[in-house]
This record gives C-alpha cells, structure tokens and sequence, in this order.
C-alpha cells in the first residue's frame, strides 16, 4: 500500500521507463523527453521513498502502525520529489534562457527575411504597376556608383550612344557609318571603338569582315561571354589585357575596332535584371564605367560608340550611363517620330535618377528621298513636323533637342552591300553624307567638353 502511495505521489511517473512494462508503446513514444527524463528521476524518487516503508516494516513499525509507515513514507516521498523538482526546474530555467536567446535570433532572421521580402514585392509591384521593367530602371542610384571623369577636363574620348526605343530607324546604319566617317577625319594614330550591344549582332555583321566574323563566332576556342559584349555586363571589371582579345577589327577600316554582340548577351542581360530585382544592392547600370572610362580606352580612342538595341536593355542602360551624348535616329514617318518622344521621356526618367547624365546630340532623319538637293514629298513636310515637334521636346525636357541639318538618304544600292561592307565604304554619295553628319557631329559634341 506504501508503496502505491509513493507512486500516486508523482503522476509523471506514467512517463517514466517502470510504467513502459505496462503502458502501451505507442503512447510512451508520445510523451516528451522530459517527460522520459523527469519520470527516471520520479524513479528514484520513489526507490528512495519506498526505501522508507522497507526500512520501516523491518523494524516491525509497518506491522504496529501502518499509518505512520504511510506517512513517513509520504513525507520523505514529498521531500525527495521537491528536491528532484527544484533540480528540474534550474535545469529548465536555464534551457528556457537558451531558447529564448536562440527564439530572439530566429525572430531577428525572419525580421530580416521579411523586410527582403516587403522589398522584393515593393520591386515587383512597381515593375506590375509601370507594365515595364523601365521604371526599374528609373531607381535612384545610390552615391556610391562610379561617377565618368569630365570629358574635357580628364579626358578627349567621346562617348555616344545611338539609340531609339523602336528597331528598323537606322542605329546600327547610322553607329556603322559614322564611325567610319568619324575615324576617317582622325589623327593617323586614333581610333574609333565601335561596341555591338544588340544581341541580334547585326552590326558585327555589317562592319567585320564576314570570314572573321563566322570564324570567331562558330569557333570553339572562343568564349562568347568573354570576348564579346556579353562581358561588358559581367559584375567583374575587366582585367589587364582582357580587353585586347574582344577586339575584331573593321572591314572598312583600318582605325575601327570593334567589340562583337553574340546572342547570348540577351540572356546574360536577362539574368543579370533577375538579380538587380531580387538581390538588395545588386547594381548592374553602372558596369561599363571601370571597364571603359579607364586609361587604356582614353588612351588608345577617340570615339566610343554604342549600336543600342531597340529596348531599354541592362546593355542599353550602361551603353547611357557610360555616354556623353545620344543620337537618336528616326524615319520620316510618324511612328518613328513617336517613338522619339517614348525615347526622350525614359531618358529624361534614368537622367532624373543620376543613372546618366549623357546630353542629346540631336535627332537624325533617316532614308529620306531627296531630288535635286529638295525633299521629295511628303519627307520635306515631315521633316518640318519632326524639327516643330523636337522644338516641342526642348521645352518639355528643359534640353537642346536639335534636328540634324544633315539627313541621310534612302540609298538604293544599300541591298548590294555584303556582310563587311559600310554603305560609307562602298556608296560614293553615302561617303559624302555621312562625312557632313560626322563634321555635324563633331561640332555638337564639342558644346558638351569641359575645360
Ligand atoms: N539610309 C538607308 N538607305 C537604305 N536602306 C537603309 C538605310 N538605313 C537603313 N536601311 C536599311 O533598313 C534596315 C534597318 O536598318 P538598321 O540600321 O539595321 O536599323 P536599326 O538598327 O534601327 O534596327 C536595314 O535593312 C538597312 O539596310
Ligand atoms: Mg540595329
């Protein structure tokens, strides 16, 4: 009976390894292994309790006084499990200080967890609200970005983005010959750097001569993410001598370097907006700047000049963040002119946010018909609304939107080029015109030098 009292006295017991005998094991297996642990030391609680009522009913105590057996045992049953008790409770108290601390780091990580992911949601509806990833784009950049030493003051080389949000205007025409233009009225030891950021390469295509061209392209020796523009995106600066193996040269002329554009540039800029958009501070605008405005570019080029893509590429925004001044080539005709307008707005936008702070260079009319030095209709009268509306532009934007005097002809013998070949090269009056727009060129430009 003694010994039944000492075991009611602790009901952790039922956890402990005496009632596994009876208990089934499924439930055992359910209590906690405190309950294991505590029930062990209930154990002993109850040996040392039941301990007593031996001792006692040796003595003959049990046999003449049951009751006093009973509760000696309880007392010393009581005594035992309040000692075993307070043991317990330090112990838990101090497991309870180290989960604490640990649920306070936990808490700090999924805090921090949290406010990654308010600010990637934050990212994403905005991208949602915009319809684009332009006003991704529009961030502010942050003070720490590198910053184009004056042109001017800390260096003559100039660079000049072609672009215009709508494909088929002439960029790739206008970047492939001006620059040869360009690199014709240079010094004998200057040189142009012609750069193609458009993935679909068409530009390599036009400028470098084509067995070059196939040969570097389908060679399995050659790294496409290495030697091509696809590099220029890549978040390690180029190293010492890197440079010089991108480098293929024109076909056209012997002063034009050229960096190709391989396809896989559009997945690598893909990629690289994925981890602009979800990884805090994982700048990708400002990557043409340690690797191009440095000693060895202003150096060797006089000009620098970006074919751009018709879209608001990662290539696209360095090609800007990393120009002195634009061109935006257009058609005669309005859906070009309206793309001017979509163009100079985002502009505005990324100039805004410190992303670039490249000047217009002006607006140059494209495969224009012309009979007798005159517009044949209607070009001379959208040539007018182009140079009212560019008028319209100035004032909005608060910049000189010029149209260039120079335009550029819709060159009929342009089909007979072949892959190398410039219109410039090849085309006796397109030499003429693309030499006026380079002295053009070269005036505007020089409004934006710093002395
Ligand atoms: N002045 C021109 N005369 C004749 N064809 C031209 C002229 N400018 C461009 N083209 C033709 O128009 C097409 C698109 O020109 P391109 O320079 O590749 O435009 P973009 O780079 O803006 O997409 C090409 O096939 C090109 O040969
Ligand atoms: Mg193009």
């Amino acid at each position: 009976m003694v010994i039944l009292l000492t075991i009611k006295m602790d009901s952790s017991l039922l956890a402990c390894r005496l009632p596994k005998w009876i208990v089934h094991q499924r439930q055992v297996s359910l209590l906690s292994r405190f309950g294991e642990e505590q029930g062990l030391r209930s154990l002993g609680a109850l040996l040392l309790g039941g301990l007593a009522p031996i001792v006692l009913s040796v003595v003959g105590i049990m046999d003449k006084n049951p009751v006093v057996a009973a509760l000696v045992s309880l007392v010393i049953g009581c005594f035992m499990g309040w000692v075993l008790m307070r043991w317990r409770t330090k112990e838990l108290h101090s497991q309870l200080v180290e989960t604490s601390d640990e649920l306070a780091k936990r808490t700090k990580r999924l805090d921090a967890m949290q406010s990654e992911l308010d600010w990637l949601h934050g990212n994403i509806a905005s991208i949602e609200a915009d319809k684009s990833i332009g006003k991704f784009w529009c961030r502010k950049a942050g003070e720490a970005q590198p910053s184009k030493p004056q042109l001017g003051r800390d260096r003559t080389t100039r660079f000049i983005s072609v672009l215009n949000l709508k494909g088929g205007v002439g960029k790739t025409t206008i970047s492939s010959n001006l620059a040869t233009a360009l690199a014709d009225q240079l010094g004998f030891d200057e040189r142009v750097l012609l750069v193609d950021i458009d993935f679909q390469g068409t530009l390599s295509n036009r400028v470098v001569d084509v067995t070059k061209r196939t040969d570097f392209l389908t060679s399995p020796l050659v790294d496409h993410d290495l030697l091509t523009s696809t590099r220029l995106i890549q978040k390690e600066p180029l190293a010492a001598g890197d440079f010089q193996k991108m480098l293929l040269p024109s076909a056209d002329s012997s002063k034009i370097d050229v960096i190709c554009a391989h396809e896989r540039l559009d997945q690598a800029g893909t990629l690289e907006l994925i981890r602009a958009v979800t990884k805090r501070d994982y700048e990708v605008r400002f990557r043409y700047l340690p690797s191009l405005h440095c000693g060895d570019i202003y150096a060797k080029y006089s000009y620098v000049i970006f074919d751009c893509p018709p879209r608001l590429t990662v290539s696209c925004i360095n090609a800007l963040a990393a120009s002195d001044g634009y061109l935006i080539p257009t058609k005669l005709q309005d859906d070009s002119i309206d793309a001017i307008g979509r163009t100079l707005k985002w502009i505005t936008e990324i100039t805004k946010s410190n992303v670039t702070s490249a000047q217009p260079l002006g607006l140059i009319a494209n495969e224009v018909r012309m009979f007798g030095g005159k517009f044949m209709k209607p070009y001379g009268n959208t040539y007018e609304t182009l140079k009212d509306q560019a008028a319209a532009w100035s004032a909005t934007y608060e910049q000189d939107i010029a149209v260039f005097d120079r335009t550029i002809s819709l060159f009929k013998d342009f089909g007979t080029l072949e892959g190398g070949q410039t219109a410039y090269g090849h085309i006796k009056e397109a030499k003429d015109e693309f030499d006026q727009l380079a002295q053009e060129t070269i005036k505007r430009m020089n409004r934006f030098v710093k002395l």
